[in-house]
C-alpha cells in the first residue's frame, strides 16, 4: 500500500536522536534546530522521561475515561504550579486541532454564539471549527466552510471593536505568538484591549499556545509577558516531548457539565507519564530560563548578521526574515552543514530547537549561517 502522498519529504530517515543531535541510517549527525517542529521540549529520549514511560507502560498502558486515573490528577497539580494557572481547570486531548476544536465549542456552549473572530496569518489546526479560523483558504474545504469566522489584521483593535459593535461574538482566538505565520508577536496593548472587550461583550478570550506555550518562549505561556489571563488556553507540542498529547486550560468562571466533552484517548496513562516528564526535567534543569538565555544570546547575534532583513522571536521561537527566498540557505544548511531548521513561507527561517539547546550550539549555527550567507 502507498502512502497518502500529502507531505513534501527531505531525503533523510532520522534513527536516533539526543538531547539536541538526530543521527539518520548512515550515521550522519544533525543539530536539531526544528524540535521536530516545536514539539521537542526537553531534548530528544531523555532518560527521565523514557524512564517514565518505560516504567508506565510495564503497570498499565491504556484504560479509559470512565475509571479513577491518578495520574491525570498528578499532571493538573504540576501543571496548575508551574504554569500559574492552578485556578483554572484540565481537559485532555491528544493533539493542537483537536485542543483548539475543544476550546471553540466550549466557548460556544458557554456563550450561546456561533461566530469566532481569528487574526490574518494564523493556523489554528485542520480540524473543522479550527481550520475554519486558521487564516488559509487552500487548507479549508468546503465542509469546514460552514463555519462563522471573520479574519481581522493582528494587532488592530479599532478593527476588532466595530466587529464587536455590530454581532454576536462566541470567541476571539489569537496565538501567544504566531509561528507558522512568520513569528508575529501580539502586541501588550492588543491583548489587554482583547481581554477588556472580551470581559464587556461576554466573548471567550482563547489564546493559541500549541506552538509558543510550555516554556518555548521564556515564559510557560508566551501570553504571560502581558498581564492579561486569557478564559481558554490550548496546549500541545512541547508538552508531551514527542507523546502525542494536548489539553485546554479553563477558566473557573467557564462550568463543566458532565458529556459536554470528551475523548477516548486523551489523558491516557502514557501521555500523562509523558508530560509529568516532560515538567519535571524542565523544572529539575531550569529549561525556561535556558530558553529566556540562549534564546537572547541567539536574537542578539541574528542582529549583527548584515544579510538579515529581521530577526522577531521571544525565547526559543525565532524568525529570521530575508530578503530573498531562503529554500536554497535551508538546503545548504541542512546537507553541507547538518543542520534542521524550520520555515515561515517564503522568506523567514524559523528556529524551534529543543529548550535544552545551549550557547555553543547557538554559537555553531550562528557560524554556519554567516558561512552560508556569504554566496547569497
Ligand atoms: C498555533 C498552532 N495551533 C494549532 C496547531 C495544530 O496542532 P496539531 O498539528 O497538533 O493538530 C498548530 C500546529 O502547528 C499550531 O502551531
Amino acid at each position: 500500500m502507498k502512502l497518502f502522498d500529502v507531505y513534501s519529504l527531505f531525503d533523510i530517515t532520522p534513527v536516533q536522536a539526543k538531547n539536541c543531535t538526530i543521527t539518520d541510517s548512515e550515521g550522519t549527525q544533525y543539530l536539531d534546530l526544528y524540535g521536530g517542529h516545536a514539539v521537542i521540549s526537553i531534548g530528544h529520549s531523555h532518560p527521565h522521561y523514557v524512564e517514565m514511560l518505560q516504567n508506565q507502560i510495564q503497570n498499565i498502558g491504556f484504560y479509559s475515561n470512565s475509571v479513577q486515573n491518578p495520574l491525570q490528577n498528578e499532571l493538573a497539580d504540576k501543571l496548575g504550579a508551574i504554569s500559574g494557572y492552578d485556578d483554572f481547570e484540565l481537559f485532555l486531548t491528544n493533539s493542537g486541532a483537536e485542543s483548539v476544536e475543544n476550546a471553540l465549542k466550549l466557548a460556544s456552549f458557554h456563550t450561546g454564539n456561533s461566530k469566532v473572530i481569528s487574526f490574518d496569518k494564523s493556523f489554528h489546526g485542520r480540524t473543522s471549527a479550527a481550520v475554519a479560523v486558521t487564516d488559509n483558504p487552500n487548507i479549508i474545504a468546503p465542509i469546514n466552510a460552514q463555519h462563522q469566522n471573520v479574519v481581522l489584521p493582528l494587532n488592530d483593535i479599532e478593527a476588532v471593536k466595530e466587529v464587536v459593535s455590530s454581532e454576536s461574538i462566541a470567541a476571539i482566538i489569537v496565538e501567544g505568538i504566531q509561528g507558522i505565520g512568520g513569528i508575529r508577536i501580539p502586541e501588550t496593548a492588543f491583548l489587554e484591549e482583547l481581554r477588556n472587550i472580551c470581559d464587556q461583550n461576554n466573548i471567550v478570550l482563547i489564546l493559541d499556545e500549541i506552538q509558543s506555550g510550555f516554556g518555548r518562549s521564556g515564559k510557560f505561556f508566551a501570553h504571560q509577558y502581558s498581564g492579561i489571563k486569557p478564559d481558554i488556553i490550548t496546549m500541545a507540542k512541547g508538552m508531551g516531548n514527542g507523546f502525542p498529547v494536548g489539553g485546554i486550560l479553563i477558566a473557573p468562571n467557564i462550568k463543566a457539565k458532565k458529556g459536554m466533552l470528551g475523548t477516548t484517548f486523551g489523558g491516557n496513562y502514557l501521555a500523562c507519564a509523558a508530560t509529568i516528564a516532560v515538567m519535571d526535567v524542565m523544572q529539575q534543569q531550569d529549561l525556561i530560563h535556558n530558553a529566556k538565555e540562549v534564546g537572547d544570546f541567539l536574537m542578539e547575534k541574528l542582529q549583527n548578521i548584515d544579510k538579515i532583513k529581521e530577526v522577531r522571536g521571544e525565547g526559543l521561537m525565532i524568525g529570521i526574515e530575508m530578503n530573498q527566498a531562503i529554500a536554497p540557505i535551508r538546503q545548504e544548511l541542512l546537507k553541507k552543514h547538518h543542520i534542521f531548521t524550520g520555515v515561515s513561507g517564503q522568506n523567514i527561517i524559523r528556529l524551534l530547537p529543543p529548550l535544552t539547546l545551549t550557547k555553543e550550539e547557538a554559537t555553531l549555527f550562528i557560524d554556519k549561517l554567516i558561512e552560508t550567507l556569504e554566496s547569497y
